[in-house]
């Protein structure tokens, strides 16, 4: 496979996935009945799963990535390799890829090199993009 992104840490993408999945097993979907999970790889090797958790509320919904995110940041992280996200209807095996939405991509943004790996898998196969080529031309901190 053509090697992507420019982290010097080896990233285990079928391991990342796996752990994708393991998240995804505690998402909070009531509404949607939609389960994602995510797991995301800190530069020194640390991972953060994240899960998405919705809200009778709509809009105070919070995607998997997100979470992922969110907890780490909130525990001081902000050195960040790849994240891996799957994602499909609840109580079954994901059967395509479940990129990440808009506001993940800029909050991935927000923390994130261009480099960073984004891993998708549709449970046979792996889908690696960089986040610049999910966002390109993006808006982020230095811009302001
Ligand atoms: N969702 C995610 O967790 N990540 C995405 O990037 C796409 C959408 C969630 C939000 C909502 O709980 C459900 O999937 C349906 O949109």
């Amino acid at each position: 496979m053509e090697k992507k992104g420019g982290s010097c840490l080896e990233i285990n993408q079928e391991k990342l996935v796996e752990e994708a999945l393991c998240a995804r097993q505690r998402a909070y979907v009531p509404y949607s009945h939609f389960a994602v999970g995510a797991a995301l790889l800190c530069g020194d090797g640390t991972l953060y799963h994240g899960a998405n958790i919705e809200c009778a509320s709509y809009p105070g919904t919070n995607c998997a990535e997100r979470t992922a995110v969110f907890k780490a940041v909130s525990e001081g992280r902000r050195d960040f390799a790849a994240i891996a996200v799957v994602g499909g209807p609840e109580g079954q095996e994901p059967a395509s890829i479940c990129p990440p939405c808009g506001i993940c991509r800029q909050v991935l943004r927000e923390f994130c090199q261009d480099s960073f790996l984004v891993i998708l898998s549709d449970g046979r196969e792996i889908k690696t993009y960089t986040l610049g080529e999910l966002l390109p031309c993006s808006f982020g901190p230095e811009n302001l």
